[in-house]
């Protein structure tokens, strides 16, 4: 499970973490199976133990998995990976096995909804308090570090608005304080930008979004230092049970492979889209970092290789006209995934930041009239249609 780092990444993409079975097959087996066979009572308490390896139970070890974690650990230039059910299950896994009751989170205010749900609601419940900040100011960092701060937390780009954090200087200020900086590369993934080479503890993914690319399974990695991450995970997966299936992990280890092309294009058509959309008089505000007005800019170009597929904007008037847009839409599905080749589109304020208190909602930004496009791989000229349609009706 160790990265080789000697391929370039669409090499390791497609190459890395192969294993063959005695049929020699080219594209990799499904192990659908729940458990493993030993050869004899002893071999089963080695492997139980931990002091022989080999696969155990699906819910410990299976071989798709296991491929699954080496290709996304070498891509996103780790040790090791562990997998879980959904990125949310990743993010609970890392607070539940590497926090305890006293410790204390910083947090960006702008993280995906059930993220800020769990921090404020499930992780207060085991006394684990977090404290939310500005993650472009580098001096709200350090204002919220207590003598309890164990952890970072960060989303960059942000969703919905797709604020961009400095992750080095951020890195740099977590070390300085023993904190674990843990980074959310959701929007993206190791083919655009990679946290732990810029100095982040550990990575975590929604697997669901483009690491799948087709909106077909759930899934979840954590991805970071052998000694740091593997043994609490592990175990915390062992007993929690919230790991992935053998068959989304097929999925996601296939999905891996044009992850690089795929993110690359789905770039290409969000800029065309942010440009167009902002000249377009029915919108009153475009987010995206590869603008030249979005206010971190230059820090995501020098962070990132290309600004992904995420557009947020904000249409003039208020809840009652982004609705209006979104059902005008033909083409683009209404659906909370995103990073699926198809485009789909949300609000929100009403969907996936819905459960988040209004005062909570508007201190992130996220305004009645705020929509956000996941730009898919579609001909842009007739996502241009679609969306000009419904925004002129
Ligand atoms: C940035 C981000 N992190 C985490 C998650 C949670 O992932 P999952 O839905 O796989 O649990 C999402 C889901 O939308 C997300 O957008």
């Amino acid at each position: 499970m160790v990265s080789k780092k000697k391929y370039g990444l669409e090499t390791s993409a497609i190459r890395d973490g192969s294993v063959r079975s005695h049929f020699n097959e080219h594209s990799e087996a499904l192990y659908l199976t729940s458990s493993f066979v030993f050869n004899n009572a002893r071999e089963a308490a080695l492997r139980f133990s931990g002091d022989e390896a080999g696969m155990v139970y699906s819910r410990y070890t299976n071989p798709n998995l296991s491929m699954f974690e080496e290709r996304l650990a070498s891509l996103e230039g780790g040790e090791v990976c562990v997998s879980t059910a959904s990125g949310m299950s990743a993010i609970l896994g890392v607070a539940m096995s590497l926090l305890e009751p006293g410790d204390e989170i910083v947090a960006s205010k702008n993280l995906f909804g059930a993220t800020k749900q769990l921090f404020s609601g499930l992780l207060t419940k085991f006394g684990i308090k977090t404290t939310y900040i500005n993650a472009s100011d580098l001096n709200d960092w350090e204002e919220g570090i207590t003598r309890r701060t164990k952890m970072f937390f960060l989303e960059t780009p942000s969703n919905p608005l797709t604020e961009v954090a400095d992750i080095a200087e951020i890195s740099k200020l977590a070390k300085s304080h023993n904190v674990l900086l843990v980074v959310d590369n959701c929007f993206c993934t190791p083919a655009l930008q990679k946290p732990i080479l810029l100095g982040a503890d550990i990575v975590i993914h929604s697997a669901t979004k483009y690491l799948d690319g087709q909106g077909r399974v759930m899934g979840g990695a954590i991805v970071g230092r052998r000694e740091v991450i593997e043994k609490p995970l592990v175990s915390f997966l062992r007993s929690a049970g919230a790991t992935l299936s053998p068959f989304n992990a097929w999925v996601l280890f296939k999905g891996l492979e044009t992850l690089k092309v795929r993110m690359d294009a789905h770039s290409e058509s969000a800029l065309k889209i942010a440009q167009w959309l902002m000249q377009h008089q029915k919108v009153k505000a475009v987010y995206y970092p590869w603008l030249d007005n979005h206010p971190q800019n230059k820090l995501a170009k020098a962070q990132q290789s290309a600004g992904g597929g995420i557009v947020s904007f904000e249409v003039k008037g208020g809840k009652e006209d982004a609705w209006k847009v979104i059902d005008n839409l033909q083409i683009v599905s209404i659906t909370a995934n995103l990073g699926d080749t198809r485009t789909t589109i949300t609000h929100p304020g009403t969907t996936t930041h819905g459960r988040l208190s209004e005062e909570d909602r508007l201190e992130s930004g996220i305004t009645d009239g705020l929509i956000r496009l996941a730009v898919g791989l579609e001909t842009v000229e007739d996502l241009q249609d679609d969306l000009d349609f419904a925004l002129t009706r």
